[in-house]
């Protein structure tokens, strides 16, 4: 099928990428020059481990082109995917959909009657029956738009792509539902649940999801904080209640909580929503669910100043500042807070991470950073784990305790060997546990 894919960002180039890999003539639109060129090179303008090959792989076999903008050859197309970005607006709480809008517009003057437009992007409930009014208008006939929201996780998108759990689709009409199974046939031959939905449920199963998410998360850092006063161990509570299979033991790990660029903006534009909606006071918890995340930075600068007497002038280093690991996002990152509070308060510190130096020279000059591990912690007061990448779980300890000045380190994400760490003679501090250190 002849498919365009309008906004080239995480989720788009991942998503290009994913429907040429499923045999579909791809094109993806990118109004921004610097992406579109690295793209078009086959270069990736993120880091998202196999994406890059796969790209590679794809603009080989001719399958994926780029554009600036909307031509008759793109016009062409059976399907139209909308995966441009709905961040926090700035000074409040709610999704920016002007992006959406203005791709949905733009898309109406030339969209073809049979043609599909499947928007994947994020959005406020209510937002797919604005815009199906404003294309309408603008293309002067009743245009096939569906919602068709996107679960893909950073550092295992393409993945997440080629094997969803499942695929949502809201339509307003059947001949979109037939058009949405044929570009995912290949994808729903291997048995995928296909569940076809009016279009606010569809568009409300994307945040659901995600509120549900970040507040299984909150749910175990508000334990970790229980657990912080009583003595109690908030990793083997997590292990303990995961048992239950009504519970599950997956989104349970306690640590310094979660960022990104989804679920952090996602719980606040749910309860924005709501607010506008008349039931503010239904997703209320998530303010909760915000807050204790929230607090879990805090409690990371307070620790450090307990255990330095105050930061000021103090050497730190945080080992991994993107939100996740294999990931070099650092949207919301909560290690990234925590190293600028730091160095706000007087600390000098280094950041160490994998793929994340680059971004970061740019999001946050103030702080130095060390491409070598062992650099990095040379002669440091304090070391912070902000991201539990694999090299910091696997490191030496000992070897690390060499080059320190004081053998003490926060497991900010609970993933430290803590027995090995302590037998090389390291304190070690974390998140929601007693640890006794010698
Ligand atoms: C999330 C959703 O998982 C995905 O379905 C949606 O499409 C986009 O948003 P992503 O932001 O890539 O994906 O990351 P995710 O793996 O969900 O992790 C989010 C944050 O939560 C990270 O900062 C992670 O460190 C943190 N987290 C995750 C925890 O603190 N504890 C956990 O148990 C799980």
């Amino acid at each position: 099928m002849k498919v365009t894919v309008i906004g080239l960002g995480y989720l788009g180039a991942t998503h290009a990428v994913a429907m040429a890999e499923l045999g579909h003539e791809v094109i993806g639109i990118e109004p921004d020059p610097r992406k579109l060129s690295a793209l078009s090179q086959g270069v990736l303008p993120f880091h998202e481990p196999g994406l890059d090959t796969a790209l590679t792989k794809t603009l080989a076999t001719g399958k994926l082109t780029f554009k600036a903008a909307h031509d008759a050859e793109s016009a062409a197309s059976e399907i139209f995917f909308i995966c441009v970005g709905t961040p926090q607006r700035a000074g409040s709480d709610a999704a920016d959909t002007s992006y959406v809008i203005s791709a949905a517009e733009d898309l109406a003057r030339w969209v073809g009657r049979d043609a599909v437009v499947a928007g994947k992007s994020t959005v406020p409930v209510g937002t797919a029956a604005e815009l199906k009014k404003r294309m309408d208008a603008i293309a002067g006939f009743d245009v096939h738009l569906a919602w068709n929201p996107e679960f893909l996780r950073e550092g295992t998108a393409l993945e997440d792509s080629l094997r969803p759990d499942r695929i949502v689709v809201g339509t307003f009409d059947q001949h979109s539902v037939q058009v949405i199974k044929n570009v995912y046939a290949p994808i729903l031959e291997s048995g995928t649940p296909f569940l076809e939905l009016d279009v606010p449920t569809a568009e409300l199963v994307k945040v659901a999801a995600n509120a549900f998410l970040a507040t299984k998360i909150s749910f175990i850092n508000a334990m970790a904080e229980v657990a912080e006063v009583s003595g109690a161990d908030a990793v083997a509570l997590a292990k303990a209640i995961g048992y239950d299979e009504r519970i599950g033991n997956k989104f349970l790990r306690t640590g310094i909580g979660f960022g990104g660029g989804c679920l952090p903006k996602d719980i606040r534009g749910f309860m924005a929503r709501a607010d506008e909606l008349g039931v503010g006071s239904a997703v209320e918890f998530l303010r909760n669910v915000d807050q204790v995340n929230l607090r879990r930075r805090d409690r990371v600068v307070s620790l450090a100043n307990t255990e330095l007497g105050e930061v000021s002038g103090k050497a730190i280093t945080m080992l991994g500042i993107s939100f996740k690991p294999d990931s070099d996002d650092l949207r919301d990152s909560p290690a990234l807070e925590i190293a600028q509070r730091l160095q706000a308060q007087g600390a000098h510190l280094t950041v160490h991470d994998p793929v994340s130096l680059v971004p970061l020279a740019s999001r946050a000059p103030e702080l130095s950073s060390e491409q070598d591990l062992m650099a990095a912690v040379k002669s440091a007061d304090l070391v912070i784990l902000g991201t539990e990448w694999k090299q910091y779980r696997e490191v030496d300890p000992a070897e690390l305790g060499e080059l320190v000045k004081t053998k003490t380190v926060i497991d900010g994400r609970n993933v430290l060997d803590v027995a090995r760490w302590q037998q090389a003679g390291w304190k070690v501090i974390a998140l929601g546990r007693n640890i006794q250190n010698g």
